[in-house]
């Protein structure tokens, strides 16, 4: 394969995903496919930048460099043909930190915040933590396992205080990339309530033809004014490492009540490495995104190839993101034995449907962002596994 699809030994390199694995599956014995980052090399002209960079000795505070949103506003019109203004970018250290000062800036204590279940966990975390009530709004999934949006559930459960939604788009777990048209219906809703929108788009990049991502922002005049967008290169050029995205709002009031409460918890301006890697990445990485995109294809297909001839696990293809949803229900087994099945008996470390959300139970979450080899050792193991428990 191409040099993004390589194997790259990350143990005892401080990696989250490899250093928690006792805690979390009990034994350091697992080929751990969980937490949501690539077990590939970050691009060349990332790592180049930084190695440039450390030739100044001078490490002291730095700011966000107007060039460094300006390559973010490129991309973003290249890539999602969204047109945005470095004006209207702020630094955050992180999407979920993000997420959390946008509850407090456009809610109170005691209002409710739409939540889409099942969903990245720390978007329930989030709405609990700064005191909001958590409105639950679960996808439905239709026969073929493709989730789509419950604008009927919600419609009955919107009350005056209903005051946000957390948009995951695309969506974690599982995989779907949003039309233009369910986003307007959705959006249409938000509207009619004087709903704000939360659009988490952390994984807008990750996309297999045929589908685009449509920014929720591009919709309308009227949900670009409400609407605030983070997005960030920690997916797109495996960087998480670098705590770095940003905040965009396009309009000027609600900005304004955002960068508010930005200050009150001082989210700062960054370090100098990752201004530099967030910069070269955004302008150099194309190239690198694009073999990406072709190896994780080429794992997408592995992975659907696969489900397809191992009946008691299915999957809808992801649309977007390198994580695969996979449904083991016809299992029969519970939430914990489920798990535990995985861990022991086929040696993966994967994450349990369960954590995001109870819509998830019976459910695992696989992340194929590996090398193609790492990915056909895995899935013969979860074969080997399934049969010696007499299940295929
Ligand atoms: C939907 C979603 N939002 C946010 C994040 C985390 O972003 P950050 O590390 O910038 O907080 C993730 C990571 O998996 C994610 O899947």
């Amino acid at each position: 394969m191409d040099e993004v699809g390589r194997f790259i030994d990350r143990s005892n390199t401080n990696a989250e995903k490899y250093t928690l694995r006792q805690k979390l599956f009990g034994t350091d014995e697992v080929t751990p496919m969980w937490v949501a980052d690539m077990d590939l090399a970050t691009p060349a002209c990332v790592l180049n930048a930084l190695k440039e960079r450390l030739e100044h000795p001078v490490m002291g505070y730095e700011i966000m460099k107007r060039s460094g949103f300006e390559a973010q506003c490129a991309w973003v019109k290249s890539h999602h043909g969204l047109e945005i203004s470095p004006e209207w970018l702020s630094y955050s250290p992180s999407v979920v930190a993000s997420i959390g000062c946008a509850i407090r800036a456009f809610s109170e204590e005691g209002d409710e915040v739409i939540v889409q279940s099942p969903v990245y966990p720390p978007f329930y975390d989030m709405v609990r933590i700064n005191k909001r009530t958590l409105l639950l709004n679960p996808l439905h999934r239709d026969r073929e396992g493709m989730y789509r949006f419950d604008l009927d559930d919600l419609r009955s459960k919107i009350t005056p205080k209903t005051k946000l939604l957390l948009l995951c788009s695309p969506h974690n777990p599982v995989g779907r990339v949003w039309s233009p048209e369910e986003l307007r219906a959705l959006g249409e809703v938000c509207l009619e309530h004087g709903i704000r929108i939360v659009s988490d788009e952390i994984h807008c990049d990750i996309v297999y033809p045929p589908h685009k991502h449509t920014p929720f922002a591009s919709l309308s005049p009227e949900l670009f004014a409400s609407t605030v967008t983070l997005m960030g290169p920690g997916k797109t050029f495996n960087m998480a490492g670098f705590s770095i995205s940003t905040v965009c709002i396009g309009d000027e009031r609600m900005r304004d009540l955002f960068n508010h409460e930005r200050m009150r918890v001082h989210f700062g301006d960054g370090a100098a490495l990752s201004h530099v890697a967030f910069e070269s990445a955004y302008r150099d990485g194309g190239t690198w995104h694009r073999e990406l995109m072709l190896h994780l294809g080429v794992n997408r297909s592995m992975m659907a190839a696969w489900c397809a001839s191992i009946p008691p696990i299915s999957h809808y293809s992801p649309e977007g993101s390198y994580l695969a949803w996979l449904d083991c229900r016809s299992l029969g087994l519970g939430d914990r034995q489920l798990r535990e099945f995985f861990a022991r008996e086929a040696g993966l470390g994967l994450s349990a449907g369960l954590g995001f959300g109870k819509e998830g139970s019976g459910f695992m979450r696989l992340n194929f962002a590996v090398s193609s080899a790492i990915l056909e050792e895995a899935l013969e193991k979860i074969e080997n596994a399934l049969q010696r428990s007499g299940y295929v």
